[in-house]
């Protein structure tokens, strides 16, 4: 899963190029690469290692054009090396290419091709792109035809930008990987990029390219065509988000920016969708829309997943039988006609949440995608969208996004509760809801009071860091374990309360900490549990509104506001986050790029 940018008729296309890079760089960094048309041939610069390596090398001998291509990796074919890098080039170097996504058919056209005398000079999989585009311009085709049947040659997800020599021009197309068209009318410039933050910095007008779609964009001309080359239609839709918001601002890192963001993430998330007599409003869901569903299930993975867990708990409590499964365990056995599928998915491209989407589908489910990126794969395949207006997450590790996701789903488990026959609404909505509106001031007010950075530095040397809670305490448990391995790299599990003493109590021991969360209704089960614990020797946290109700057990506390026990936890999340956001600042750790991960997956 890598980051794609071109730019076309620019005065300075390696420099926004690069910047283009920067913003991308959150998909990927472990090599990263460049090539511009400068008239006489295509000038290629590409190295393994971040951006910031790539600019050293370009610097000495900057390539001056106005049309470019630009890629940040992260590996999925091939070591990240300065040879595996893109741009990728053909055999005579006249064709280049940038590409993210996986081709799953490399191996046979690779050695077709080698058999015809091609020879490869990396180990990816892009590679065979630029080296089948050539194979036909060999046989005559014009660039536009040898790239569509390159193309169609082509199995698996991509998303690719191609220039061949002499040409001022970018062609490109996806499939089941993104792609944004930037247009800059005014200038007649025009931007391609896996994301839209790429070229923010230079137009907020966006064009959303869909699967199958191809492009073909030169200086003042943009061109969209299908397979047999009839013209498509695609809006031009402005970004409400600016360069700026998608900038650190005073932050050190993104992470504690998103995490500082989440009462007004939350405030967008909630904005005209709660009524004033303590009801759900949805303009995608009117009453009634889900009728004939008998059963929901959530499917999604990380962070997302623990959302699920925490929606699918509140449907259950209504009567509503629902399950979470993680998506790449996800079989579509019990899947009826009257199933409701929904997929949570922050970036809306997660290959395994997306290959489950498709699944359900095909096994006749209705299916809903819950997301904060619109136009994203999930919004546009699933039967319905349903957005968290987060805004733009930059930080590898989800922060605000996870608490826009649980509120969205709290909403939509209450007009399911009311839509479906099983379903017993929650008779005290309107204090419900109520407190629900509350919560971006409650969680201003753990951010403005919370002493989770002693607690991080207090428990620095610890060997293990356990999480517990019960009930919709549980997926904030494990979400607040999957943050702190994240970014600290230290060794930390979520439990149910109740599981400790079925085994997880023989890893505790007094270099252990446990978080322990007093969130819900179960706060005297979940006391035994810490208690357990502390008799072992390890020292326990607790999350709470009542300092004096754990005052016997607990070694540290991190307070938060009271409120409804049905959302507390997303309070006791936050205290969570900073406790490992000041833990990994404490142990240098490079949080909004942790090693081994990326921000959207898309690859199974
Ligand atoms: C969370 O911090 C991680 N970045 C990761 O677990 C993430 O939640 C997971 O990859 C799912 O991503 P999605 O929400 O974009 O589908």
């Amino acid at each position: 899963m890598c980051g794609i940018i071109a730019c076309v008729g620019s005065d300075d296309a390696v420099g926004e190029l690069l910047t283009g890079l920067e913003n991308l760089e959150y998909r990927g960094y472990d090599s990263a690469g460049i090539a511009v048309q400068n008239g006489n041939n295509i000038a290629v610069r590409k190295k393994a290692g971040k951006i910031s390596e790539l600019k050293e090398t370009i610097a000495s001998d900057v390539p001056n054009g106005s049309v470019g291509i630009g890629h940040t990796r992260w590996s999925t074919h091939g070591p990240p090396t300065d040879a595996n890098a893109h741009p990728h080039t053909s055999q005579t170097g006249r064709v280049v290419v940038v590409h993210n996504g996986i081709i799953e058919n490399y191996e046979s056209i690779r050695s077709q091709l080698e058999a015809e005398g091609y020879e490869f000079k990396s180990e990816t999989d892009t590679e065979v792109i630029p080296h089948l585009v050539e194979h036909h311009l060999d046989k005559g085709m014009d660039v536009e035809q040898a790239f569509k049947t390159a193309v169609d040659e082509l199995d698996g997800s991509y998303a690719v930008a191609l220039m061949v020599d002499g040409e001022d021009k970018v062609y490109a197309a996806r499939q089941d990987s993104p792609l944004v068209v930037g247009v800059d009318d005014e200038a007649g410039r025009f931007y391609l990029a896996s994301d839209v933050p790429a070229f923010l910095d230079f137009t907020d007008e966006v064009i959303y390219i869909e699967d199958g779609d191809f492009v073909e964009v030169s200086p003042g001309s943009l061109v969209l065509t299908d397979r047999e080359g009839n013209v498509v239609e695609r809006d031009v839709e402005e970004v409400e988000w600016n360069a700026e918001e998608t900038g650190k601002g005073q932050y050190d890192h993104y992470m504690l920016k998103e995490i500082n963001e989440q009462a007004d993430s939350l405030s967008n998330t909630l904005g005209g969708r709660i009524t004033d007599d303590g009801d759900v409003s949805l303009e995608e869901f009117p009453p009634g829309t889900f009728e004939d569903v008998d059963h929901v299930e959530f499917i999604a993975c990380g962070t997302s997943y623990h959302a699920a867990l925490y929606g699918a708990t509140q449907l259950q409590r209504s009567g509503v039988r629902a399950t979470a499964t993680i998506a790449s365990e996800y079989d579509t056995s019990t899947v009826t006609e009257n199933t409701l599928t929904i997929a949570v998915t922050q970036s809306g491209e997660t290959a395994d949440t997306i290959s489950a989407l498709r699944a359900a589908q095909d096994a006749g489910a209705e299916t809903v995608a819950v997301t904060n990126v619109v136009g994203s794969s999930a919004a546009r395949e699933a039967d319905h969208a349903l957005y968290i207006r987060a805004g733009p997450e930059i930080g590898v590790a989800a922060t605000k996004t996870f608490s826009s996701q649980v509120a969205t789903l709290t909403l939509l488990a209450h007009r399911l509760s009311q839509d479906l026959e099983q379903g017993t609404p929650r008779e005290d909505n309107e204090e419900f809801f109520s407190e629900l509106e509350k919560l971006p001031e409650y969680i201003n007010e753990v951010l403005a009071t919370s002493t989770a950075e002693a607690v991080g530095e207090k428990y620095l040397d610890k060997e293990s860091y356990f999480f517990i809670g019960r009930d919709n305490e549980y997926p904030v448990a494990l979400e607040g374990a999957l943050k702190f391995k994240e970014i600290t790299y230290e060794h930390a599990e979520g439990f149910a309360s109740g599981e400790l003493k079925h085994g997880p109590l023989a890893l505790v021991t007094p270099k252990s900490v446990v978080f322990s969360l007093f969130t819900g209704e179960n706060g005297e089960k979940t006391r035994k549990n810490a208690e357990e614990a502390h008799t072992r020797g390890a020292d326990i946290v607790a999350i709470t509104d009542d300092a004096e109700s754990v005052h016997e057990f607990a070694d540290t506390v991190l307070h938060i506001p009271e409120t409804h026990p049905d959302i507390a936890g997303l309070l006791a999340n936050v205290q969570l986050q900073l406790v490992s956001y000041y833990t990994a600042d404490m142990l240098d750790r490079e949080i909004d790029k942790p090693r081994n991960l990326a921000k959207s997956v898309t690859v199974e």
